[in-house]
């Protein structure tokens, strides 16, 4: 049988309203529970997080866009492992290039990882490069993102670590924007590789690899049969009904 896909809906700063908010909620859910090959995350904005209907195991799972990795204090604006696992977030996304672009470095993601892994969460750690030049220097940039995103995560904790591969230059386009789902297996299996050196593995551990950056209907399928990807982290095709039901169904059906 095959692995299940993984798609993790990241609404980003949307919807505007939590009425709306917890419509598309809604309708996610409709449509994930019909789903058998693939599991789904939403990832709401922080004030509605409370408010969507999340209990262990239900589906879609929950997840939340970042985290702070203090546990709790004087950190203005910012919100706990703690605090996010007590409304329901099981998942975490860390090290978003949205937030790597506004000054995140790779040792405040790896000190975030390492708070959400020890409170039980799962960590679905970001890399990328912004854009592909010289000789291979963005192969470096990314094998760096994954070797100090990851430092000091113990053996028993590596059943929750995803990985999001999402080269920056592909994020927010339509489906002929994203990258060529070959180049997608290169990345995987570079991807792959760096983990078995950072675990010290012969092969490569099993840790779920998604695709990231403009993923819509007309461009998933490939992505699995020919980019091999276990997933995706899903932008602006998850924020419209239509289309995303279309996603899910095209996962499904490909994974
Ligand atoms: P996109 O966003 O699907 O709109 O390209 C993906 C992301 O930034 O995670």
């Amino acid at each position: 049988m095959r692995k299940k896909q993984l798609a993790v809906l990241n609404w980003k700063m949307n919807p505007p309203t939590l009425k709306e908010a917890e419509a598309l909620f809604k309708h996610t859910a409709m449509v994930a529970r019909t789903l058998r090959g693939s599991d789904v995350v939403v990832c709401p904005p922080v004030p509605f997080l409370a408010k969507m209907p999340a209990r262990k195991g239900a589906r879609p799972a929950l997840g939340a866009q970042d985290v702070f990795f203090e546990e709790k204090g004087a950190y203005t604006g910012y919100a706990s492992v703690s605090q996010l696992t007590s409304v329901g977030a099981q998942y975490v996304i860390i090290g978003h290039s949205e937030r790597r672009a506004r000054g995140e470095s790779n040792e405040e993601t790896n000190k975030k990882v390492l708070a959400a892994l020890k409170g039980g969460m799962q960590a679905v750690l970001c890399i990328g490069e912004q854009k592909r030049d010289g000789e291979g220097a963005y192969l470096d940039f990314v094998r760096r993102q994954i070797i100090e995103g990851l430092e000091g995560t113990l053996v028993s904790q590596r059943n929750r670590i995803v990985l999001a591969y999402e080269p920056v230059f592909a994020i927010g386009g339509r489906a002929e924007d994203a990258l060529d789902p070959d180049e997608v297996h290169g990345m995987k299996l570079f991807i792959q590789k760096t983990l078995m050196e950072v675990f010290q593995k012969k092969q490569a551990p099993d840790i779920p690899i998604l695709y990231g950056g403009s993923v819509e209907p007309a461009n998933v399928g490939m992505l699995i049969e020919r980019g091999r990807v276990d997933g995706f982290l899903i932008g602006h095709a998850g924020l419209d009904r239509a289309v995303l039901k279309q996603l899910l169904d095209e996962i499904e059906s490909a994974g």
